[in-house]
C-alpha cells in the first residue's frame, strides 16, 4: 500500500502586523470586540511589493529543507489561493520556475478557505495512484489585498500568509483519508461578487472586495464541521479519543471550540494560532500545522484531523497519521 506522507512542513507570515488597536484607528471597532467574537488579536499584512507567490515560495523552501528536497526533485505543485498573482500563469507555475522545479506538473486550486485541504486531497490521489514520488503543497493568500478596509464586519477578520508541506510516496501510513465537499448554494453569504468574467464594473467601480453576512455563515460553519468530525471518524473506524490533534482552520475561536467539544478534545490538543494570524484562508491549516510540528507538540505517530471550512461554500477535512 502506497500511502502520502508528509516529509516536511514550512510557513512564512509577512514581517507587518496590523494589530486590532491599529484597526480601532481605522475603524468604529474595538479591542474587546474583536477578541470576544474571534479570539483574533493581530493579524499579519503583506508589503506593498510582496505578492502571494513570494509568500508560497519562502514556506515551500522551508517545507523543502525539513524533507531535503530540492525543486528539481518534484513531480508535482499545487498552490491553494483565492489571491492569485495574476489570473494566469497559476501561482503554482510561477512558484515552480522560482524554485527550479520546470518541468513537473504544477497548477492552483480554488476553494477558498478549504483550498489547502483540497490541495491536499488531490495530491494524495496523484501519490496513491502510483507515479508521482514528491509533491509540494501550499496554502498561500494575501487576503489583506480583497479586503474593504473600511468595512468593519470583515476587515478585523483576514490577515495574510503561507504555509506548505512535502508529501512523498511511502509505505508508512500518513494521509488516511481526506473528505472533501461543496454546496454552492450559498454564494450569498460569503463572496467576492466581482471577477474577470462578470461584473467587471462593479471590480472597477467598487474595487474587489468580501463581502460575507458573518453570523449566518458562522451558523452553517459549526453545524457542517460538526457532520465531517463524524463523517471522518466513522470512516476510519476511529473513535473521538484516538485523535491527538486537532488541526482547524483559523477562522473564529468559537467555531474551532465548538469542533473541539463535538470531539471531545480539551482545547490544549487544539493547535490554535488564530489570535496572531487571523483568517488567512488557504495558508491557515498549513501554517498551523506547521507553528505546532516546529514547537515540538505534534509528534511522528500522533494523529490529526485536519479540517476547514469557507466560501463556495466548500469544507473539508484530513485524517494524518503524522
Ligand atoms: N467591531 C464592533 N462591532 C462590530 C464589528 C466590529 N468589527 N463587526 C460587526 N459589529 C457589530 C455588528 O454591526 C452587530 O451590531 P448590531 O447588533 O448593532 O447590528 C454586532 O456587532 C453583532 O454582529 P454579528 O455579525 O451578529 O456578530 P457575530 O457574533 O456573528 O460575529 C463574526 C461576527 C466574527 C464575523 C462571526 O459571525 C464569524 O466568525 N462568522 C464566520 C466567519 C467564517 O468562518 N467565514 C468562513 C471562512 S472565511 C472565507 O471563506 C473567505
Amino acid at each position: 500500500m502506497i500511502y502520502a506522507r508528509i516529509t516536511g512542513t514550512g510557513g512564512y507570515l509577512p514581517e507587518k502586523i496590523l494589530t486590532n488597536a491599529d484597526l480601532e484607528r481605522m475603524v468604529e471597532t474595538d479591542d474587546a470586540w474583536i477578541r470576544e467574537r474571534t479570539g483574533i488579536q493581530q493579524r499579519h499584512i503583506v508589503g506593498e511589493n510582496e505578492s502571494t507567490v513570494d509568500l508560497a515560495e519562502i514556506a515551500a523552501r522551508r517545507a523543502m529543507e525539513v524533507a531535503g528536497v530540492e525543486g528539481k526533485d518534484l513531480d508535482l505543485i499545487i498552490v491553494a489561493t483565492t489571491t492569485p498573482d495574476l489570473v494566469f500563469p497559476s501561482t503554482a507555475c510561477l512558484l515552480q520556475h522560482r524554485l527550479g522545479a520546470n518541468g513537473c506538473a504544477a497548477f492552483d486550486v480554488q476553494a477558498v478557505c478549504t483550498g489547502f485541504v483540497y490541495a491536499l486531497g488531490v495530491a494524495e490521489k496523484f501519490i496513491r495512484a502510483g507515479g508521482t514520488k514528491r509533491a509540494l503543497v501550499i496554502g498561500a493568500e494575501t487576503l489583506s489585498r480583497i479586503v474593504d478596509w473600511t468595512d468593519r464586519t470583515t476587515c478585523v477578520l483576514f490577515g495574510d500568509g503561507a504555509g506548505a508541506v512535502v508529501l512523498e510516496a511511502s509505505e508508512e501510513a500518513g494521509i488516511l483519508s481526506v473528505h472533501l465537499h461543496a454546496d454552492g448554494a450559498h454564494s450569498d453569504l460569503l463572496s467576492v461578487p466581482c471577477g474577470v468574467s462578470k461584473n467587471r464594473a462593479l471590480c472597477e467601480q467598487g474595487g474587489v472586495f468580501i463581502q460575507m453576512k458573518g453570523n449566518e455563515v458562522f451558523k452553517v460553519a459549526v453545524n457542517t464541521l460538526g457532520r465531517i468530525v463524524d463523517e471522518t471518524l466513522e470512516a476510519a473506524g476511529l473513535e473521538k479519543a484516538d485523535i491527538d490533534w486537532l488541526v482547524p482552520h483559523q477562522a473564529n475561536t468559537r467555531i474551532i471550540a465548538a469542533t473541539a467539544k463535538k470531539l471531545g478534545l480539551p482545547m490544549e490538543r487544539v493547535v490554535l494560532t488564530v489570535a496572531k494570524h487571523g483568517n488567512t484562508s488557504a495558508a491557515s491549516v498549513p501554517l498551523a500545522l506547521d507553528v505546532a510540528v516546529r514547537d515540538g507538540r505534534i509528534q511522528r505517530g500522533d494523529r490529526l484531523l485536519l479540517e476547514a471550512f469557507g466560501g463556495g461554500f466548500t469544507w473539508g477535512s484530513a485524517l494524518i497519521r503524522y
